[in-house]
């Protein structure tokens, strides 16, 4: 976490971008529609996660459970991956951005598997904010993967019985190296976790009516054009009640950081607004 104007900025912020069906079901439209647009408004929640001094972003795209879904619909994400993951060379080594993914990559056909690698590897010096997608992700398949490894490091004398600590296995899943969230976000109002980040996420504040109305897409939603993001005016409502602090914040965002300042629309819900999407 870092500290700026005695208002702490969450070092790690990791976002479960639920609710992009429902979204797009109360416009009539087909739920990939509401997929196309949750991956627009993620282009913009990175860009604002950057602006507000969040080192690390972290966004769970597909998880290990999403193959049980409709053909048509993993198709459609699929695609909206490989289009996302060629289009995020440029704009990342632009902004200085580093992008990794997370997940178990067998599953995944052979041409997104290329676009992942390369991406990673064009941005691996980026110094900029670390944007992290889990695709193909799942908590119990990351720790499964992380016991087979160290297994095996016992198994060919690397590694002793009595030498495994948490720090062995944090150091065996995808996330190696990378802090752990301190700020968990679910969007659509739902509050489960969805076997994302389990491990990592032990101490990490939960918000979940981050969008409460809207879902991630819903972002979006208060624009009645649907042709503007501001993604950041809901991030920033999960902040105050992640530092217990909202007047300091909202000085923060009006006085401290000019990129961000002519994006914060206030107030972001209604305090009585509904928690769920219906
Ligand atoms: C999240 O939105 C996106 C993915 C899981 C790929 P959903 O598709 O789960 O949308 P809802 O929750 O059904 O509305
Ligand atoms: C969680 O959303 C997974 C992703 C956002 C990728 P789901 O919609 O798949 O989760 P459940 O089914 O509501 O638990
Ligand atoms: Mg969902």
């Amino acid at each position: 976490m870092s500290e700026t104007d005695g208002l702490k900025i969450p070092q790690h912020i990791a976002i479960i971008m639920d609710g992009n069906g429902r979204w797009a079901k109360k416009r009539h439209k087909p739920r990939t529609y509401g997929h196309a647009k949750g991956a627009k408004v993620l282009e913009q929640t990175l860009e604002d996660c950057d602006d507000l001094g969040v080192k690390y972003l972290t966004v769970y795209a597909f998880s290990t459970e999403n193959w049980a879904r409709p053909y048509e619909e993993i198709k459609v994400i699929m695609d909206l991956f490989r289009q996302y993951l060629i289009n995020s060379v440029e704009k990342c080594m632009k902004n200085n951005v580093r992008c990794m993914v997370i997940g178990e990559r067998s599953r995944l056909s052979p041409d997104i598997i290329d676009a992942i690698n390369n991406l990673e590897d064009k941005t691996r010096d980026n110094t900029g904010i670390t944007f992290i997608v889990a695709i193909n992700y799942g908590s119990r398949d990351e720790i499964m993967r992380g016991i087979s490894g160290i297994a095996s490091d016992v198994k060919n004398g690397i590694l002793s019985p009595e030498d495994i600590t948490e720090g062995t296995l944090a150091g065996h899943l995808d996330t190696a190296g990378i802090p752990d969230p301190d700020l968990m976000i679910r969007t659509s109002g739902e509050q489960r976790l969805s076997n994302f980040l389990l491990w990592q996420s032990a101490y990490a504040e939960l918000y979940e009516r981050f969008c409460n109305r809207h879902g991630m897409t819903g972002c979006l939603l208060d624009d009645p054009s649907e042709e503007t993001t501001p993604s950041l005016q809901h991030i920033a409502a999960a902040f105050p009640a992640f530092c217990g602090r909202e007047t300091a914040f909202l000085r923060y965002l009006q006085s401290e950081c000019p990129a961000v300042r002519e994006k914060v629309f206030l107030p972001v819900a209604p305090a009585d607004a509904p928690l769920r999407i219906d």
